[in-house]
């Protein structure tokens, strides 16, 4: 059985760990630690007791409406699991919960996202902002990242639930 719940500094060498697996690999790109200290809320991890942190990922506020699902990784033997979805869902309903109206990803795999309803789109649709961070990123000018966003003005199902359980910020969801 594993929970999600929101990182804690004593995660973030794991988490960076994941991150940099992937990294390495060219699918995603690293976190240094710095970053990951500094935005350490932005942070979710999905959990195992027995096995510790499987997966990881991350929202992070960019905008007044806008806010961008990042760091998605789950470690490989636990691939196809359910896991990647969870993480993605519940940064969806923390997007949710605090007022944002869209959330964007820029990734290497659109097609995973586009499972959760998000759709493509001209990274130059993006606030300026997010060309500034840009500019910060290793692979800057040559950056084959495709920019998907995902409208979330039309509520679903089940999201009042998940919006007290994030509100508590203690075990976010139960498998
Ligand atoms: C992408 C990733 C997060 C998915 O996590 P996961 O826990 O395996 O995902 P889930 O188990 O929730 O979903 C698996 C489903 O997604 C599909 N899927 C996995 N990768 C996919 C991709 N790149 N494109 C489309 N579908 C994909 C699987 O085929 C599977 O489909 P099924 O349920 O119909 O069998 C994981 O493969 C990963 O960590 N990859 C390396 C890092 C990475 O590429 N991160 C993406 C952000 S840049």
């Amino acid at each position: 059985m594993g929970i999600i719940r929101k990182a804690t500094m004593s995660d973030i060498p794991e988490v960076q760990a994941i991150i940099e697996t992937f990294a390495k690999r060219g699918e995603m790109l690293p976190r240094p630690l710095m970053e990951l200290y500094e935005n350490l809320r932005d942070y979710f991890v999905y959990e195992e007791n027995s096995k510790g942190i499987l997966g990881v990922c991350a929202l992070h506020f960019a905008w007044e409406d806008l806010a961008e699902i990042r760091s998605l990784a789950v470690k490989d033997s636990y691939q196809g699991m359910g896991i990647g979805s969870k993480l993605v869902r519940v940064c969806i309903s923390e997007a949710r919960a605090f007022g944002i109206r869209r959330v964007f990803s820029l990734t290497y795999k659109p097609e995973y996202f586009m499972r959760f309803g998000f759709v493509p789109i001209e990274k130059e649709l993006l606030p300026q902002k997010i060309w500034s961070d840009c500019m910060r990123c290793p692979e800057f000018p040559k950056c084959n990242e495709v920019a998907v966003a995902l409208d979330l003005q039309k509520p679903t199902e089940g999201t009042t639930e998940q919006l007290s359980l994030i509100k508590n910020r203690k075990g976010l969801e139960q498998t």
